[in-house]
């Protein structure tokens, strides 16, 4: 049967959604559900234990967080945890969603005492709804306006008192005014290799998918120091074992399996390579500036400075220079391509 190209689009999008979904449900089984359980970030267990601890002994809500980093390394799943260690309900909501202060407003009232209201990419709030959340994040009140114009007054309303959690991978674009009414700010690092291995293993045993010692070590080579793509293939190579009939994941599978889904040793993806070649052959590895990067390459500005460069910087295939960014020699050499002696020198420098 011939497909239009619409229909194939229509089916195409249908089962993107379908993966979203799945992906969704399988991330949500995958969360650990308490501190204990959260594999890696040391420092910042530690600190939320003791800020957790101490909120309960004197009988008080918890101050507002503010958590952030590059995506997928746990911070809504931290926020969770908070809420569940506090005994609070949480409330999950995001920057963008909230369009107007009264979309706030009502979020706000509606809270209970020591409830978490979560924001997940609070650095998109715009201006007016960010004006009800200081004096609501400060004093536990709303200050609303009635009227227009000289007659306008003010009200001030009572709010119960909450914790706000927030949550960003643009740190940088936060105002000072909302950033200065946290009380605590923590910052989420990538993962080294035995904490993903870590999460990969949990995530096999939840999953019901027995994996070896050696295919684990390889899978967390590969996760862009990432939780999320570390569950996202092991979830992959779970169903390439399934078919081939492995009982257990093995070194094997997950070699094929990577190769399948054309993840190299190193973890970068078709995207990842194309970025890279997009600089070394389009721009002859000048150092070319974001916008420029974006149009060449077809991915939105934001995509490349949250999910893509952090990743190729920490393996230290891009450089960002003051004139934009540039492959690094490493850059090169992973795609096997022989740098220009000027270019080298360049990089050098
Ligand atoms: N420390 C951890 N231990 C175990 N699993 C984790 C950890 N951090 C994250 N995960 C897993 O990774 C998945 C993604 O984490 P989460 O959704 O919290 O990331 P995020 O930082 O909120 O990402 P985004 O910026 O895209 O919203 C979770 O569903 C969880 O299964
Ligand atoms: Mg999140």
């Amino acid at each position: 049967m011939i497909q239009s190209n619409q229909d194939n689009e229509a089916a195409s999008a249908l089962n993107d959604a379908m993966a979203d979904e799945e992906e969704i449900i399988i991330e949500q089984t995958l969360r650990p559900q308490a501190l204990s359980e959260y594999v890696g970030q040391d420092g910042i267990k530690n600190n939320l234990n003791i800020i957790i601890q101490a909120a309960k002994q004197r009988g008080e809500i918890l101050e507002h967080l503010m958590f952030y980093g590059p995506p997928g390394l746990g911070k809504t799943t931290l926020a969770f945890i908070v809420a569940k260690e506090m005994g609070g309900n949480i409330k999950v909501t995001s920057g963008p969603a909230i369009e107007r202060a009264g979309d706030l407003a009502s979020l706000l009232t509606n809270l209970s005492e020591g409830d978490v209201l979560f924001i997940d990419e609070i650095h998109r709030l715009n201006k007016a709804v960010e004006e009800v959340l200081y004096p609501a994040m400060e004093d536990h009140v709303l200050d609303i306006v009635l009227g227009k114009g000289p007659g306008a007054r003010s009200i001030r309303m009572e709010l119960p008192k909450f914790t706000l959690i927030g949550a960003t991978t643009r740190i940088g674009l936060i105002s000072s005014p909302l950033r200065d009414r946290f009380g605590a700010t923590y910052r989420l690092e990538y993962y080294p290799e035995e904490d993903l291995e870590k999460i990969i293993r949990r995530s096999s045993k939840i999953l019901n998918a027995p994996i070896d010692r050696e295919a684990a070590a390889e899978l967390s080579k590969r996760s862009r120091f990432t939780p999320r793509i570390a569950n996202r293939l092991l979830k992959r190579v779970r169903d390439f074992a399934q078919v081939r009939g492995h009982a257990t994941i093995n070194q094997n599978t997950a070699a094929e399996a990577l190769k399948l889904l054309e993840i190299d040793s190193q973890g970068l993806d078709k995207n990842d390579r194309r970025i890279l070649e997009t600089l070394i052959h389009k721009f002859s590895g000048n150092p070319v500036g974001l916008s420029t990067l974006a149009a060449a390459t077809g991915e939105e500005e934001d995509t490349i400075t949250d999910l893509y460069e952090p990743f190729l910087i920490r393996l230290g295939l891009i450089a960002k220079t003051p004139k934009g960014r540039q492959a690094t020699e490493a850059a090169y050499r992973h795609l096997d391509v022989t740098p220009p002696i000027n270019n080298q020198q360049k990089t050098l420098l």
